[in-house]
């Protein structure tokens, strides 16, 4: 067992903003960071756009980003807490450059700003079209340097420990006391017992199948607090990005980011019709669950299976300076982007529910916070507005942080049961566990999409019921496995998403069915 005052689940940019800001203000405290696979894998690293941030105060303003994102969320934002992040991003932001991330200037030295969709100002702050790696990079190079600070890579969290696992159970509340870990290199399990305990697990997308996230996204850390009796909400609110590079046989879609749309890229149909201008005003430049909802319509009226994306009327250097990533990749797929259009296609990208947690990032659990995309904030509504998600961390990250240097979770002396493992073997079917997780990334697909029924979302949810009680079954009775523990999470997770569908009966944001009454 280890003890430790703060066990922080993931290295993302949740993760590790709130442990370096801890971690260099109390260096008398512990903070253990464990994180799956290598400690910079995650959806923060693959992030494109960048972080959207009122930095030019001559054109935009804290109010137009506020009312951008209120727009976005379509009634459902808490406003309060809108207000609150957009006001304390630009500090936050100006953090992260001292902790040595670069973001692009422009010729005179000012934040070269891009713009997304829903966004009625250019103020996307972004390196290149890699800001995710790069704040990557600053962040873990800042936590290296801090000794009070320990990274436990190719470690799982399996469960949070809370009130059910303790012999003498303490009735009155429900508190978490730390994690079960797998030591996945070691294939053993150990109890982290920390003071208070920080998921920032990240988000969901390998649920679907073909989504723009790796695959580190199987959303444990909703899961675990599911189980453990956390509040999780608005998990109907799945975004789906409209525009990942279509590759008919690929899973994991490489997005192509909106900033391109920003940049003056059009979306095309295959005959060559801007159909985005038939949908919405603002066109390519309309919020995010508009476009994808008009491209799934354009591919129901088609039959076709993806869109394109037409840059070839764009400058190409600047294009090729703005976004490296992007036109490499294309090339590598034979996509030359001065005289070919971009074959695109929505693909899910974006949890934008979650554990619920206040403004000091203080889940419904005694001593259990959460910060990032695992998170419903408020921020997001139904549906979040491009690059408002790493900003959130960062707000949240500080929040947390600042309500943990004042209000000390007391060193709780208590026994905690070891992982008990007694009657299980070492599972011989791995190919059930693959066959399972296919099973569900297609109904996942196929009825709780981006276009949902009442009719598809009950037969999801009776489907899931037999890969439920499949999987539950075979748990029991085996060793922990990552594959395995994923599976579960995401099998729970499913659940969350299409029982949060059914009950949602107004067509909000991102979340559209069939047979509710247009809103
Ligand atoms: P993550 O960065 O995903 O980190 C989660 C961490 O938790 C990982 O280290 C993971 O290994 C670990 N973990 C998970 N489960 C376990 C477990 N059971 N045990 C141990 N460790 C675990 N947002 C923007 O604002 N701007 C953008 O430009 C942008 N572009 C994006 C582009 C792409 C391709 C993607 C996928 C997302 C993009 N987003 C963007 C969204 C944004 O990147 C994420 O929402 C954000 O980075 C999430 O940060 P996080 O720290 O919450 O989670
Ligand atoms: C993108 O670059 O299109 C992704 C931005 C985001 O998800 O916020």
């Amino acid at each position: 067992m280890i003890t430790t005052n703060y066990l922080v689940i993931g290295s993302g940019i949740a993760g590790l903003t709130f442990s370096v800001k801890m971690a260099e203000k109390f260096s008398n405290k512990k903070i253990v960071i464990i994180t799956k696979t290598s400690e910079d894998e995650s959806n923060t690293k693959y992030a494109q756009g960048g972080v959207a941030i009122v930095l030019n105060d001559e054109k935009d303003s804290f109010k137009k980003h506020i009312q951008d994102t209120l727009i976005a969320g379509d009634g459902l934002c808490n406003k309060e807490v809108v207000e609150m992040v957009i006001k304390e991003g630009p500090k936050r932001f100006k953090e992260l450059i001292v902790w040595g991330a670069n973001f692009d200037l422009d010729t005179s030295g000012n934040f070269d700003l891009g713009k997304e969709g829903g966004h009625s100002e250019y103020r996307v702050a972004h390196h290149k079209d890699v800001t995710g790696a790069e704040i990557e990079r600053a962040l873990l190079a800042r936590a290296h340097k801090l000794k009070n600070i320990t990274i436990l890579p190719h470690h799982f969290a399996i469960d949070l420990v809370t009130n059910h696992h303790l012999i003498d159970k303490n009735p009155k509340e429900n508190v978490c006391y730390g994690a079960y870990i797998f030591n996945q290199k070691t294939e053993t399990i150990f109890t982290i017992k920390a003071d208070s305990t920080l998921l920032a697990s990240g988000g969901i997308g390998r649920v679907y199948g073909h989504t723009t996230n790796p695959v580190i996204a199987t959303g444990d850390g909703v899961a675990m607090a599911y189980r453990a009796k956390a509040k999780i909400k608005d998990m109907e609110f799945i975004q789906f990005h409209p525009t990942a590079l279509y590759e008919p046989e690929g899973e994991s879609s490489f997005l192509i980011s909106e900033a391109v749309r920003g940049f003056g890229a059009y979306l095309r149909n295959k005959k060559g019709n801007r159909f985005m201008l038939d949908y919405d005003d603002r066109a390519e430049l309309a919020s995010r669950d508009i476009v994808s909802q008009s491209i799934d319509n354009e591919l129901k009226k088609t039959g076709d299976t993806h869109v394109f994306l037409d840059c070839t009327h764009l400058d190409i250097n600047t294009f090729k300076k703005h976004f490296p990533n992007i036109y490499q990749k294309c090339k590598e797929n034979h996509i030359a982007i001065e005289t070919d259009w971009i074959p695109v296609v929505p693909a899910s990208h974006y949890l934008c529910g979650g554990i619920e947690v206040n403004m000091d990032g203080k889940t419904s659990v005694n001593n259990l916070f959460a910060c990032g995309e695992c998170t419903r904030t408020g921020l997001h509504g139904a549906n979040r507005l491009a690059s408002n998600s790493l900003l959130e961390a960062l707000v949240y990250a500080h929040n947390i942080f600042k309500y943990l240097s004042t209000h000390d979770c007391e060193a709780i002396e208590i026994d905690i049961p070891n992982w008990n493992d007694d009657g299980t073997s070492i599972a011989k079917e791995h190919v059930l566990i693959q066959h399972n997780l296919r099973q569900l990334q297609a109904l996942m697909r196929d009825y709780v999409g981006i276009v949902r029924s009442n009719n598809r979302l009950k037969k999801a949810i009776k489907h899931l019921d037999l890969i439920y009680n499949e999987i539950e079954d075979f748990y029991k009775k085996s060793k922990i496995t990552t594959p395995l523990c994923e599976l579960r999470n995401m099998i729970n997770v499913a659940h969350l998403i299409i029982s949060q569908s059914i009950n949602r009966k107004e067509n909000k944001g991102g979340y559209y069915n069939i047979d509710n009454n247009q809103n």
